[in-house]
């Protein structure tokens, strides 16, 4: 069992820190902001699990449900959504706080701008949210998916009037091709991870994804709550960077411990804390992992120097730990409410889970620092999204816990 779970420590206060100053709190009320002026805002529900955390042995649990976001069963539009805006602020010479959502669609603005083609490269939710974009901006959406990736999730974003296509490469192979294709046709790239010299998106990228930490943290701190432990799921690392480096400035010196999670099969970020030798550490080949939106070989380098300077713990686990964690959020406990979560969405919830319950894994309890007086925040950052393998998993028991995890 605990070969299932492997973990990097690693000594925060060794660390030269790297700036916070662009996920800040006034960061953040220019995203809420921002989003807020969307038609289909709503802030989505921070569901405090209270028989669970009681269960489980810990003061608290709570769950950003990442399903109802914008109507599109994740988070990821946030980013896309916000570096377009952006992108068309920087074009118009204006700031962002002058093009909210009815001024950014209107037609005044088209005709300023022309026509534009958005690219992109997409597990499916990243590119769904970009789709969506261009579509309210009635501009163009090209959008490429890798090999192996769930035709329902083709299907949604072409329904949004995008381009799409599945190519035979794996994700960063068709993240190479679609920055070539927009270098040749000028159109732009709208990447949700940076690499040298492709910075400026990316980071308006994760500054989008700080609306969720922000509506977290104020719904929070309105109870008096902080919480002790934060435990972020990690594709190319974006998300969790852009939330850790968030609650990292608002919190201070009272910081939370964070816990990046990642599946085995593409642990990029795990192996690059693991080397700790200032180089970055790449997956390669098919990534086969049912966590389809973790399923990135290379980590994004303007989030890697941020968990690098406040993430305390890095886990490489299993897939059926993400399907434990689906099954438990989608058949709570009397009183809890239930939580469609997706594979990438419930592997937080999975780790906790089991790390609190498991005699095999109390090594990890304690290098995790859990105990009874442990107040957890996790992000459910999609709903089922792959609607016939959460089916599977939740209904026909696909990915059980081995004999002996209980
Ligand atoms: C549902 C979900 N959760 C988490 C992530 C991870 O985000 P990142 O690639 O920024 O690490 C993704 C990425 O696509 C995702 O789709």
């Amino acid at each position: 069992m605990t070969e299932k779970y492997q973990l990097v420590k690693n000594d925060i206060t060794k660390r030269e820190k790297a700036s916070l100053d662009f996920l800040n709190e006034d960061i953040a009320k220019t995203t809420l902001k921002f989003h807020s002026s969307f038609e289909q805002y709503s802030e989505t529900p921070l569901v405090e699990l209270k028989e669970l955390a009681n269960y489980l042995g810990l003061k608290g649990l709570y769950v950003k449900d990442e399903s109802y976001r914008f109507g599109l069963n994740a988070f990821k539009v946030l980013g896309g959504s916000f570096a377009i805006g952006q992108f068309i602020a920087k074009k118009l010479g204006r700031n962002i706080d002058q093009l909210p959502y009815k001024t950014l669609i209107s037609d005044e603005v088209k005709k300023e701008l022309g026509e534009l083609t958005f690219i992109t490269t997409t597990d499916g939710n990243h590119g769904r949210g970009v789709a969506w974009t261009a579509e309210q901006l009635k501009q163009k959406a090209i959008v490429f998916m890798p090999k192996g990736s769930a035709q329902e999730r083709l299907e949604r974003i072409r329904a949004h009037g995008a381009t799409a296509e599945i190519l035979d490469m794996n994700y960063d192979e068709c993240v190479r091709y679609s920055n070539q294709l927009a270098e040749e046709k000028g159109y732009i790239m709208v990447q949700d991870t940076a690499w040298e010299g492709y910075e400026e998106i990316p980071t308006w990228i994760m500054q989008g994804y700080v609306t969720m930490a922000y509506e977290a943290y104020l719904k929070l701190k309105a109870k008096g709550i902080k919480p002790t432990h934060v435990f972020l799921q990690a594709g190319v690392g974006s998300m969790a960077a852009a939330v850790c480096g968030f609650f990292s400035s608002v919190y201070k010196d009272e910081k939370p411990i964070f816990t990046i999670v990642e599946p085995n099969k593409a642990d990029c970020i795990f192996r690059t804390a693991k080397a700790d030798d200032g180089k970055r550490h790449f997956v390669t080949g098919d990534m086969d992992t049912i966590m389809a939106g973790l399923a990135c070989g290379e980590p994004n380098t303007i989030g890697w120097e941020i968990l690098k300077s406040y993430a305390e713990r890095f886990l490489s686990v299993a897939d059926d730990v993400a399907a434990h964690g689906m099954r438990v959020l989608g058949n709570p406990l009397r009183g809890d409410e239930r939580i469609i979560s997706g594979e990438s969405g419930a592997v937080t919830t999975g780790v906790v889970s089991q790390v609190m319950t498991r005699d095999q894994l109390k090594g990890i309890k304690e290098d995790l620092m859990l105990d009874e007086n442990s107040v957890v925040l996790c992000f459910s950052t999609e709903g089922d999204t792959d609607f016939k393998n959460y089916r599977d998993i939740v209904w026909n028991g696909i990915y059980p816990n081995s004999k002996g995890d209980m």
